[in-house]
């Protein structure tokens, strides 16, 4: 008897995401054909409602709770577009373990934007997500990101390997080092100066320290170990070495598209 009744009503619930499919999946690609990739902090803080809600039971608050996704690190199965997002949550997955939801514009634009900004509503305006293409281009090219970060094994090895980024940062995080790299800065990759006893100057970036020793990537890309007890001076730099990019908003979000697929060599 209980199967009886379930068909026809997720045979309705089907019928009724189509329906509701066609108007949320038009509206966003308009706002990407203007060049518009800016989820509003309004619509970051409705997504967390909606999150809460809806999403969170199963996949809890850090959207980490099921094995092979983390919703706030954009680590999905299939999903790669934003209309992809849209898609899943509105015609849910995997034989209906992942459900299929009815919800308004507001609601929709407001989850996509909240999973984006990687669960974070003080984000900074999240500029979004925008073309990885492109973002490449601009990263190898005129943002002159690949003249510091090295990548998949091309590149210097001053500044932090991005090879694997995309996997252990949100996309908020992301674009605040981008845009203002000072309230960015890990402790860990600050600059620092040291002067040895034989009067040695290294300039370069603390990759680690315990009470004993400092490793440091120094100005010449080597790896170095530093006892602590031969330095005269040790130095940590508070201002990073990096200055925010002249890089457009919308330029800024194809980096980070582009930053998000960097998850390690397969
Ligand atoms: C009843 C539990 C449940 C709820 C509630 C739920 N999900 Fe899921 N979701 C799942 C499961 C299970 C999967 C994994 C499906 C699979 O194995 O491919 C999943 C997968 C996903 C994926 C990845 C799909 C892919 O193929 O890449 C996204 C994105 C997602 N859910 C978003 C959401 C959002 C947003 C909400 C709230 C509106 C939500 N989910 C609510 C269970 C749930
Ligand atoms: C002048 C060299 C330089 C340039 C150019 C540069 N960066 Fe950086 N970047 C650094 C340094 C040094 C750090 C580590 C210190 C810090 O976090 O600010 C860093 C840190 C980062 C991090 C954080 C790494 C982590 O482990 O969390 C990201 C992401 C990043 N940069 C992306 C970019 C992108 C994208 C561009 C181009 C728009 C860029 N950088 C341009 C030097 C640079």
């Amino acid at each position: 008897m209980k199967l009886l009744f379930l068909k026809p009503r997720s045979r309705l619930s089907i019928l009724l995401s189509i329906i509701v499919t066609g108007p949320l999946v038009i509206q966003p690609s308009m706002a990407q054909d203007t060049g518009d990739h800016t989820y509003s902090s309004e619509a970051i803080l409705a997504g967390l409602g909606v999150y809460n809600r809806q999403c969170a039971l199963c996949h809890g608050p850090n959207g980490s709770s099921i094995d092979g996704i983390n919703l706030s690190q954009g680590v999905f199965r299939t999903v790669v577009t934003d209309d992809d997002l849209r898609a899943v949550i509105a015609d849910g997955s995997a034989a209906g373990r992942m459900p299929s939801f009815l919800l308004s514009t507001d609601e929709m634009i407001g989850i996509v934007a909240y999973i984006r900004a990687g669960f974070d509503p003080e984000g900074i305006g999240a500029s979004g997500i925008g073309d990885p293409a492109r973002g490449k281009l601009l990263f190898e090219g005129k943002g002159e990101c690949a003249d510091c970060h090295r990548v998949n094994g091309v590149g210097p090895r001053t500044a932090p390997d991005l090879s694997n980024i995309g996997a252990i940062r949100s996309p908020t995080s992301l674009q605040r080092n981008i845009v203002d790299p000072a309230t960015a800065l890990l402790p860990i990759n600050r600059p620092v100066r040291l002067v040895t006893r034989n009067e040695e100057t290294i300039l370069g970036r603390r990759l680690n320290e315990d009470s004993y020793s400092v490793q440091i990537i120094d100005s010449n890309e080597k790896l170095r170990s530093v006892r602590k007890s031969d330095l005269v001076t040790y130095e940590i730099g508070d201002a990073p070495s990096k200055q925010p990019t002249t890089l457009a908003s919308d330029e800024v979000a194809d980096v980070v598209a582009y930053l998000l697929t960097l998850r390690g060599l397969q």
